[in-house]
């Protein structure tokens, strides 16, 4: 079966509902803008950057489950691409089942990802993927439990939460009810359960995009890998990333072999990001987002589709190719205050070497730690590209008015 589309605005549109409208969601949507996709961009605030360059926008609270379901009866999409994690995921597997619209890449892997709990089980138990050692808790008492049995230092971690929020590094005993408070604050919706996860001692830390699409002359889905990409993180936010992160063959076949049983196992059409560590020859699974992953913005530059080209092609059922034509880098840029209506100036300079290029998202509020753009630059090495990327980053000066 082949996807028709047609036009948008008018009867015969195909019609695409995105569920959470950030900058990862903005190319996406351009992408899909370039297929003749109509497409409907939602978030919990007005003016979000997917929203400006969608046909049609919508502001509300999307772990509502009412309003959730109201909203794709309006909208009656073809799919429902979930660009966030804090959705009523549980709206999305009845519209599955009932075949209203076809949810990407599938309801039951936005349903597992969305919670620490549900992806770690299915990978270390179910699939018998290597991971560090975890154990949940759902109170102070059972988690002084579960950090005594990992021991320190230990990474813990809101079960449902994301970019590092609630999360902390507990290094000894002495730490424990803190970091306990602290998770506390972070989680997003069903507050209070807890993964405390063991330390892996990696050499570096990849993102391993997955594209499940369909082959074009057979119909049949196959899985097709970019090139690792290397990222440095700071409190849990990305900071820089580059493409190709240099590892082992064995590493390299090894990190594939993970990516190939997670994504399997959650199936559907869609680029997925597979977080992994790695060590010498030795890989270990961290997570997987079913949608573009942010370390992924350096395929802008580096690849002929990026990341949310391929995710758009593949979530059409059209082929792809993850191919490589450069070496990349991409420096995130901070809004660095906390006010609305920001400015932003010394583009010309950040712009001024042909291999810099910039996205600012538009996005109408800032606060220190909000990533308001980013720079991507080619270079000969990853080295020289991530140094050019970071000058191209700071550059740019953010301004209020
Ligand atoms: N068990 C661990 N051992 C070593 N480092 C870890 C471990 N868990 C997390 N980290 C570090 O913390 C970072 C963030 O962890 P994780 O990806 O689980 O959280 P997150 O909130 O989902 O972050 P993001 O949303 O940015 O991906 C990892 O990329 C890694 O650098
Ligand atoms: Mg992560």
């Amino acid at each position: 079966m082949s996807v028709t589309i047609g036009t948008p605005l008018q009867a015969s549109a195909f019609k695409v509902l995105l569920l959470g409208s950030g900058e990862l969601g903005k190319e996406v949507v351009i992408s899909l803008q370039r297929l003749g996709v109509e497409v409907h961009a939602a978030d919990r605030y007005d003016h979000a950057p997917a929203m400006q360059v969608a046909h049609y926008a919508y502001t509300l609270n999307m772990a509502d489950a009412e309003e959730l379901k109201q909203l794709i009866q309006q909208v009656k999409p073809d799919l429902i691409v979930p660009e966030i994690e804090a959705i009523a995921t549980q709206v999305l597997v009845e519209i599955e089942q009932q075949n209203i619209a076809t949810v990407i890449p599938s309801a039951k892997a936005v349903n597992l990802t969305m919670n620490r709990e549900g992806i770690r089980r299915l990978a270390a138990e179910e699939l018998g993927l290597p991971t560090s050692a975890y154990r949940f808790a759902d109170s102070l008492e059972s988690f002084r439990a579960a950090c005594d049995d990992i021991g320190y230092p230990n990474f813990v971690k809101p079960v449902m939460s994301s970019s590092g929020k609630g999360q902390s590094r507990v290094k000894n005993f002495d730490e424990v009810d803190a970091a306990w408070e602290y998770a506390q604050t972070g989680g997003r919706v069903n507050q209070g359960k807890v993964i405390v996860e063991s330390q892996i001692d990696f050499d570096f830390e990849i993102t391993l995009l997955t594209v499940r699409a369909k082959n074009a002359e057979t119909g049949e889905i196959e899985t097709q890998y970019c090139d690792p990409i290397g990222h440095r993180q700071d409190s849990g936010d990305y900071v820089e990333s580059w493409q190709p992160q240099a590892m082992t063959a064995a590493a390299l076949e090894e990190a594939k072999r993970i990516a190939h049983k997670v994504t399997t196992a959650l199936g559907g059409c869609g680029i997925f990001g597979v977080e992994l560590f790695v060590k010498g020859d030795k890989v270990w699974f961290s997570e997987v987002s079913p949608r573009p992953h942010d370390t992924g913005l350096v395929t802008l530059a580096s690849q002929f589709q990026s990341e949310f080209e391929l995710h758009a092609r593949a979530i059409l059922g059209l082929p792809v190719n993850t191919s490589r034509h450069s070496v990349a880098a991409s420096a995130v840029i901070y809004a660095g205050v906390d006010d609305t209506n920001l400015s932003f100036s010394g583009l010309n300079l950040a712009l001024a070497n042909p291999d810099t290029d910039l996205r600012l998202f538009g996005k109408p509020e800032g606060f220190k730690r909000r990533r308001m753009g980013v720079a991507t630059a080619r270079a000969e090495t990853t080295d020289q590209a991530r140094q050019l990327a970071l000058e191209t980053a700071s550059q740019v000066s953010v301004q209020q008015n």
